[in-house]
């Protein structure tokens, strides 16, 4: 095909050592060229053109490391060579031979990336030294783009080796959750059943107050059911990563609801518990299990917190103004969580739940939130649900604050957007 062509080409020899490089020379005059071929022959692979067309097929059939192009050639000019070597591979370093050329057509040349210029005639010392700094100037290239590829590569290998691990961690602490908020409901029902037996035992009728006592307890079980199959749904849908837009919710329903769970919760004991609904009714953005999860896990902790008689009270506030941030500062008695995740818009609504127990001490403070964090023996705490309440709080955009004094108590405030 190229048999036309006044072409003269020194094929790279078979066995190639990796380490020999390959030079294209362009030049549309014979004397340059021969020379040229003269000094690099035993140095480098040679290509050899006589115009621009036929170093572009050279180029795109061979892998080039530097050219040396004349910049006046009749047909394609160097400098357009030189853009159309560039655009078969960023890499080739180009050499440009100039004998006349303006000043303008040097700086074109430079700024399309030709990386040097020498005068014809040109000295073979000068030459060389040309040529060997591009080489270099390429291997360089080369090792750059080789190690930014393996860096990118390295990186995309992290970055999904984490999401993995975020993956599996986030799916273990969910099944625990589950566990964790399951358990509350199911220690009620079982609890119940066994009033429930022992109360009508094998009587083969049941009728009056036992009748009623067993309607009760059959009420709460349904409850406690309920709530367990909404628990079920609610991580369900976690795991699904279905959309988190919640209808509004009212929250003095929640309370009601709240009052429900709480009254037979086995925590309880002795100890005084107050709901303080609000006094005008607002709706919050927030699914309603979670949010009833979030204040029973906070109240079960209230509860807990002492074997001494003590108590637990629960209130509701609408904020007109958002929260002053910079005014809570993370040290030995408070906390906030989600302050980064936090949507401060007013209105607001607060809740909060304040024991009158014994406090937390400055040194666990910092880790309450951790997962499987607890201070109780291994029969009464997991160590979840803070856990559980610190990651509703974030899903719902919500910042949950904890001030607690030491033989004073504690108060969890819970931040919800309003709207
Ligand atoms: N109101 C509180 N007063 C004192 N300490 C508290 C209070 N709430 C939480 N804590 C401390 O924080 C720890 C972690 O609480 P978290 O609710 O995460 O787990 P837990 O109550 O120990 O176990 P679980 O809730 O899984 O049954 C508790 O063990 C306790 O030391
Ligand atoms: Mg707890």
């Amino acid at each position: 095909m190229h048999a036309t062509s006044t072409l003269d080409t020194v094929p790279p020899p078979v066995t190639e050592t990796p380490a020999k490089r390959t030079l294209l020379i362009v030049d549309d005059e014979e004397g340059p060229r021969q020379s040229l071929r003269v000094v690099f022959k035993d140095q480098y692979n040679l290509l050899i053109a006589n115009d621009g067309t036929r170093a572009i097929e050279l180029a795109k059939q061979n892998r080039i490391d530097v050219a040396i192009t004349d910049i006046r050639m009749v047909g394609m000019s160097g400098v357009e060579l030189l853009e159309h070597l560039k655009a078969v591979d960023p890499g080739i370093e180009v050499i440009m031979l100039t004998a006349y050329e303006t000043v303008d057509t040097l700086r074109l040349a430079l700024r399309l990336g030709a990386c040097d210029y020498l005068n014809k005639p040109f000295d073979i010392a000068t030459m060389r030294k040309a040529v060997s700094n591009a080489m270099e100037r390429r291997s360089l290239g080369e090792e750059i783009r080789n190690n930014g590829q393996a860096l990118q590569e390295l990186q995309k290998e992290l970055h999904n080796q984490r999401m993995e691990e975020e993956i599996t961690r986030t799916r273990g602490e969910i099944y625990a959750s589950i566990i964790h908020d399951i358990n509350g409901p199911l220690t009620v029902i079982s609890g119940f059943i066994q009033l429930m037996n022992q109360r009508i035992g094998n009587s083969g009728r049941i009728e009056g107050d036992d009748l009623d006592f067993v309607k009760d307890r059959l009420r709460t079980i349904t409850r406690q059911v309920t709530n367990c199959i909404e628990i079920s749904r609610r991580y369900l849908s976690f795991l699904r990563q279905d959309a988190d837009e919640h209808p509004p919710v009212g929250v003095n329903h929640i309370l009601a609801d709240l009052r429900e769970l709480v009254r037979v919760h086995p925590s309880i004991k002795e100890n005084e518990f107050v709901i303080e609904p609000l006094a005008e009714d607002a709706v919050v953005r927030i699914n309603g299990t979670d949010l009833i999860q979030i204040l029973l896990n906070l109240a079960v902790n209230g509860f807990q917190c002492s074997p001494e008689k003590h108590s637990v009270k629960i209130t509701g506030c609408r904020l007109p103004q958002p929260l002053e941030l910079d005014g809570i500062v993370d040290g030995r008695e408070e906390r906030l969580i989600n302050r980064e995740g936090f949507k401060n818009i007013a209105p607001l609504l607060s809740l909060t739940v304040t024991d009158t127990g014994p406090g937390i001490p400055a040194e666990i403070l910092p880790r309450i939130f951790d997962p499987y964090f607890t201070t109780k023996s291994a029969n009464q705490g997991t160590g979840l649900g803070l856990n559980v309440v610190q990651r509703l709080t974030r899903e719902a955009k919500a910042a949950l604050h904890v001030r607690t004094r030491p033989g004073q108590g504690t108060t969890f405030t819970l931040y919800l957007p309003g709207n």
